[in-house]
């Protein structure tokens, strides 16, 4: 995965025919080390410009030969999602420019806010033109040359190289939601996952005579109207010593027609990205391992095509899953549930991992209920609950939690199995977050429903048009701030 920014060292800014970057404070403070007789211009133009260094505000002037590209970092710029957007503005101005190139002078902004502000530039970068057949060549042009001067920052720094390894993860979560279901089945998705192993990641690849030995009935229902195998995809990344792994979990539907409860024809493309939290865990496992963490992690995935033929699920049966429940499938387009409920179940008894997030684009109801500002958290700790919040926030990737509890619960009650795989006209999200709870038995763990966040309308600073990578940030955030957790006493309950 290709740095689509260019990132270039030097000692200093050369005199002619560049542009020059310049941070400048709240008030008009210039942060960047510029010659005088330059700062005195500027200052001069600000004035006039009514520049103030607002935030994100962006100006760019010309002096004799050179250029200068104003950059507002308000007051006191601060690392993390501050810095990223930053990076992200100062990288659509310069891909404005005739030269796609800017030159950062040394400033008095420590390291981490350097690279975060280039992690900022680069997650911008991303596009998607596999299938254009005429590329635009100047995409990836753009060239932040970095004058640290005596700080002797190079392309070796520790920091840098965790923030590209970062973005790695994100770049390729985001490809994988971009690609059509044509291109990106379950199989393929398993091959994209297991050329990770050249980051030291263990991939292990459980095809459909495995799962069927395993008694994943409820995954492999799901797949057996496709004529697109089925698969599960476990990457294991051990950093760590002795300790349980932390566990990731993705819903991989690589398309989801619905099955025979088949979905309108408007908007059914979108269903290519419903593999969105798979996309996720093998973004962060991406990441983990290519910034070599020191700790265990591993990431679960199920890969299916929900399709409608001969050999379809149909309404009404009952399949039983891996942990011996059996399940009414009532409708089989809530069909995630039923590939996470064997992923669920296999991963707790496999790794008895000491804590379990699993991300899924799992329901509508979960856009009716929080929009697509966030993703909607349920969870049975409020300790993990807890630290994926601020996870989130840290990275701008917010989650809200949501209650669970047995009024939703009973919902799922089945007359000929032990429950049906959908619940009454309303809470959709919740009675379907109560379903996948029924497949956890004793570990802290959340459910991520990112129906509303895989895919995005508009390009942000940061996040591009189209898929957004959204959760491989956040989660590798919620791993280095880890603290453990343990079950709550109750869940988030309603009044009985
Ligand atoms: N993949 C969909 C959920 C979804 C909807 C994701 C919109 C992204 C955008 C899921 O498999 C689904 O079809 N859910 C149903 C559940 C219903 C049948 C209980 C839904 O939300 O309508
Ligand atoms: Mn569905
Ligand atoms: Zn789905």
């Amino acid at each position: 995965m290709p740095a689509k920014l260019q990132l270039s060292f030097s000692n200093a800014v050369p005199k002619g025919n560049v542009t020059t970057i310049c941070l400048i404070g709240q008030n008009g403070e210039i942060i960047s080390h510029l010659e005088k007789d330059v700062a005195a211009h500027l200052i001069g133009v600000m004035a006039t410009a009514q520049f103030t260094g607002k935030f994100g505000k962006s100006l760019l002037i010309y002096n004799d030969k050179n250029s200068y590209l104003l950059v507002g970092t308000g007051d006191n710029l601060t690392a993390g999602i501050e810095a990223e957007k930053l990076g992200g503005k100062v990288f659509l101005a310069l891909s404005q420019t005739a030269s796609k190139s800017g030159w950062l002078p040394d400033h008095k902004l420590d390291e981490i806010i350097l690279a975060d502000f280039c992690l900022g530039a680069n997650l911008a970068s991303y596009y998607f033109d596999s299938y254009f057949t005429e590329k635009d060549k100047d995409k990836d042009k753009v060239t932040v040359h970095l004058c640290m001067g005596s700080k002797e920052l190079d392309a070796k720094s520790t920091v840098l190289t965790d923030r590209q390894a970062l973005a790695d993860g994100v770049f390729l979560a985001r490809d994988l939601v971009f690609e059509p279901a044509n291109k990106l089945y379950p199989v393929e998705f398993a091959n994209r996952c297991l050329a990770l192993a050249r980051l030291g990641l263990e991939v292990e690849i459980l095809d459909e005579a495995d799962m069927e030995r395993l008694g994943m009935g409820a995954l492999l229902g799901v797949g057996q109207g496709s004529r697109r195998e089925s698969r599960m995809v476990v990457m294991n990344w051990r950093g760590g010593e002795d300790e349980a792994p932390f566990a990731l979990v993705g819903k991989g539907v690589t398309f989801d027609t619905g099955g025979i409860s088949l979905k309108p024809a408007k908007g059914m493309e979108d269903m290519k990205w419903d593999m969105g939290g798979a996309a996720a865990v093998a973004g962060a496992m991406c990441a983990i391992a290519g910034r070599k963490l020191d700790k265990n992690i591993v990431g679960v995935i199920g890969l299916v095509e929900n399709m409608p033929d001969g050999n379809a699920q149909r309404p009404g049966d009952v399949v039983t899953a891996m942990s011996g429940k059996t399940i009414e499938v009532i409708n089989t387009d809530a069909e995630g549930r039923l590939v996470l409920a064997d992923a669920l179940h296999y991963t707790e008894t496999r790794f008895l991992p000491q804590a379990m997030v699993n991300l899924a684009t799992l329901t509508g109801a979960i856009i009716g209920a929080l929009g697509k500002e966030y993703g909607g958290l349920f969870t049975n700790s409020d300790d993990l609950g807890s630290q994926l919040e601020s996870a989130g926030k840290e990275t701008a990737e917010g989650v809200w939690r949501m209650p669970m509890g047995p009024s939703y619960d009973r919902m799922l009650k089945s007359h000929i199995a032990d429950m049906k795989n959908i619940g009454g006209p309303y809470g959709g999200a919740i009675t379907a977050a109560c379903f996948l709870a029924r497949f956890v038995k004793s570990t802290p763990w959340a459910h991520l429903d990112i129906a509303g966040k895989a895919w995005s309308d508009s390009a942000t600073d940061i996040v591009p048009k189209g898929g957004t990578g959204y959760g491989v940030r956040m989660l590798n955030r919620l791993i280095d701030n880890w603290q453990g957790a343990s079950l709550s006493e109750k869940g988030q309950q309603s009044d009985d």
